[in-house]
């Protein structure tokens, strides 16, 4: 097995702001390693195959791979999966954590030939930082300037030929000259109902709970089309399962968990709900900018729009217009609030 080997600045000892890295239960890894292993995402899946052939069959490093879409998707997971299938080292780093290009320029000189860069956020580099990365990812080089003043001169080291895999919320923050040098971008959507269950099963098979069909396909209806609500989810099902019903986990013990856990049968959370009402109530169904609704429930702007609002916009309950976020009828119905038939046409256009 690849060895892998996380690359932090001092100075930030934290890889990534937000988002949970260990997704492991109880010291298990439950990401899938080999992309045999990977349980939907098939159009994603068939193009990695393609390339990681292709690549193999040539004895060449991997293209550069982007992956965007919201958290919990599987884009680290897919990243360790790529350089377990090429049989290369995967280095991990974030784009908040390469502070000065001389941070990056470190990183990239100890690669060896074929490895993976994975570089999370990717779209929180700064430019100076870009700037080093460009001449590593197209010409494999890494200019450095020697000395200072008058007397300063560049110089240009040879790298080794290594793949950088970026992963992103945000591909619309990325810029194009840094999105122009990958040579595959893949979009990560939601999960669809059965691979979400499936992803719930194999989990709970990995875990050694027992677990019903029907039990996997509650979890899953609930869990946003995201892998990791799905696991996070069975976690706290199991446990309810385990200290309040029978320890199989199954229809009832879901919806008893998740409902003192107030997460509705969409599994939407507080979190959405208070979005919603927020918009409604204090903004007459929108449009209001996502900014003000932030503030309206003091929720940190960038948690809304990566998890809060990609869902809501998957179920058709927001409308994005360029005045704003709008609150559609189906919002309305689904918060059981009537619908101001009349203005709702106008709101609209
Ligand atoms: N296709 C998949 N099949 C099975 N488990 C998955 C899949 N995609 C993601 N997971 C699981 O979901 C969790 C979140 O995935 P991760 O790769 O960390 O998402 P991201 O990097 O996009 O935020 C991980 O624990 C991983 O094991
Ligand atoms: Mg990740």
């Amino acid at each position: 097995m690849p060895s892998i080997e996380p690359i932090m600045s001092e100075s930030s000892p934290r890889m990534v702001s937000g988002e949970p890295q260990n997704d492991d239960f109880e010291g298990l890894s439950l990401r899938p390693q080999r992309l045999s292993q990977v349980i939907g995402q098939d159009g994603v899946k068939g193009n990695l195959q393609i390339l990681v052939d292709a690549a193999l069959a040539r004895q060449e490093p991997l293209d550069h791979v982007l992956f965007y879409g919201p958290p919990g998707l599987g884009k680290t997971t897919l990243s360790h999966v790529i350089a377990n299938e090429m049989g290369v080292n995967i280095k991990l780093t974030a784009g908040p954590v390469i502070e000065r290009a001389g941070d990056l320029a470190a990183i990239l000189s100890n690669l060896r030939q074929g490895d993976v860069l994975f570089i999370d956020e990717v779209h929180r580099m700064s430019r100076a930082v870009e700037e080093v990365l460009y001449p590593a990812m197209e010409d494999f080089a890494l200019d450095i300037v020697i000395g200072k003043g008058p007397s300063a001169r560049n110089i240009r080291l040879s790298l080794p030929r290594f793949t950088v895999v970026g992963a992103t919320t945000r591909l619309a923050m990325l810029s194009s000259p840094l999105r122009a040098r990958f040579g595959a971008v893949f979009r990560l959507d939601f999960y669809d109902l059965p691979a979400t269950t499936a992803i719930v099963l194999r989990a709970a098979e990995l875990l050694r709970a027992p677990i019903e069909r029907s039990g996997a396909e509650e979890i899953a209806r609930r869990s946003r089309g995201t892998p990791r609500v799905a696991l996070r989810l069975l976690r706290r099902v199991r446990d309810y399962a385990q200290v309040r019903a029978s320890g199989i986990i199954n229809t009832e013990a879901a919806r008893a968990a998740m409902s003192l856990l107030n997460i509705d049968e969409l599994g939407l959370d507080e979190v959405d709900h208070l979005v919603l009402r927020t918009i409604i109530e204090k903004f007459n169904g929108g449009p209001v900018g996502l900014e003000t609704i932030a503030a309206a429930i003091s929720e940190e702007s960038d948690t809304i729009m990566d998890v809060v609002e990609p869902y809501l916009l998957q179920l058709g309950f927001l409308d994005r217009t360029p005045r704003g976020r709008i609150a559609t009828r189906r919002a309305y119905q689904h918060l059981g609030i009537t619908y101001p038939e009349g203005d709702g046409q106008s709101r609209l256009f």
